[in-house]
């Protein structure tokens, strides 16, 4: 457990949340930073290990933790764009497809997170991967808690078989996205945002 954060004990009794207009007010003005920008300082040790901590604090039916994290290193992840280069050739725009690698050989931490449910459980595989997804958002989350940018990508070499074995994902699992995290020279633009009522309605 991570020194910067609070401790916690299995049955412990947590205390009930109080409103902060800080913690709406980041939550209001989160937004992903393009991921070839993300540059150093990207986190600490300890504050990783915090990060990685508070992405796995999320809900998942069953307690099955259906999800794993991988940190690449820049110097892993140089290693493995060595690898990708030749395979963006056979995507379907192979210029594109070497040009998306700066995202994710640019950012100074990258933490892969791979879904890997328990097919025939009683908790549906999707409830499995929705949890998944869930501890991408929470990574997200937590790396903006200590003023970092980031950003939830996929790309193409998230579902090629021949790039997702390099990362080492396994039969059964998927990756649910790699979270880069640095710091971004300039801030974000607001993007388009749905109206809450277009798409929040009353039960009829
Ligand atoms: C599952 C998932 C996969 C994504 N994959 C990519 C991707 O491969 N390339 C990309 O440019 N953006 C991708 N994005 C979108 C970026 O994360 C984008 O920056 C984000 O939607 C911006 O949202 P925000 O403004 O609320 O932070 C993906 C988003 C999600 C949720």
């Amino acid at each position: 457990m991570s020194d910067l954060l609070p401790r916690t004990a299995f049955g412990q009794a947590l205390p009930s949340p109080k409103a902060s207009d800080a913690c709406i007010r980041r939550l209001a003005l989160r937004r992903s930073a393009p991921a070839q920008d993300l540059a150093p300082p990207g986190p600490s040790a300890e504050q990783l290990e915090a990060i990685l901590t508070l992405g796995a604090r999320t809900p998942d039916h069953g307690k099955l933790f259906p999800w794993r994290l991988v940190v690449l290193s820049p110097e892993r992840k140089a290693d493995l764009v060595q690898k990708l280069e030749p395979l963006a050739a056979d995507q379907a725009d192979p210029t594109r497809a070497l040009a998306v690698l700066a995202k994710f050989r640019n950012p100074p931490c990258t933490v892969l997170v791979i879904s890997s449910p328990t097919p025939g459980h009683k908790v549906p595989v999707w409830e499995q991967q929705l949890s998944a997804g869930a501890v991408c958002m929470n990574l997200l989350h937590a790396a903006d808690a200590f003023g970092f940018s980031a950003n939830w990508i996929t790309d193409w070499y998230a579902y090629d078989p021949r790039t997702t074995r390099l990362f080492g994902v396994r039969e059964g699992e998927q990756v649910a996205g790699f979270i880069h995290v640095g710091t971004a020279a300039n801030p974000s633009l607001e993007r388009p945002r749905p109206a809450v009522a277009d798409l929040a309605s009353e039960a009829s």
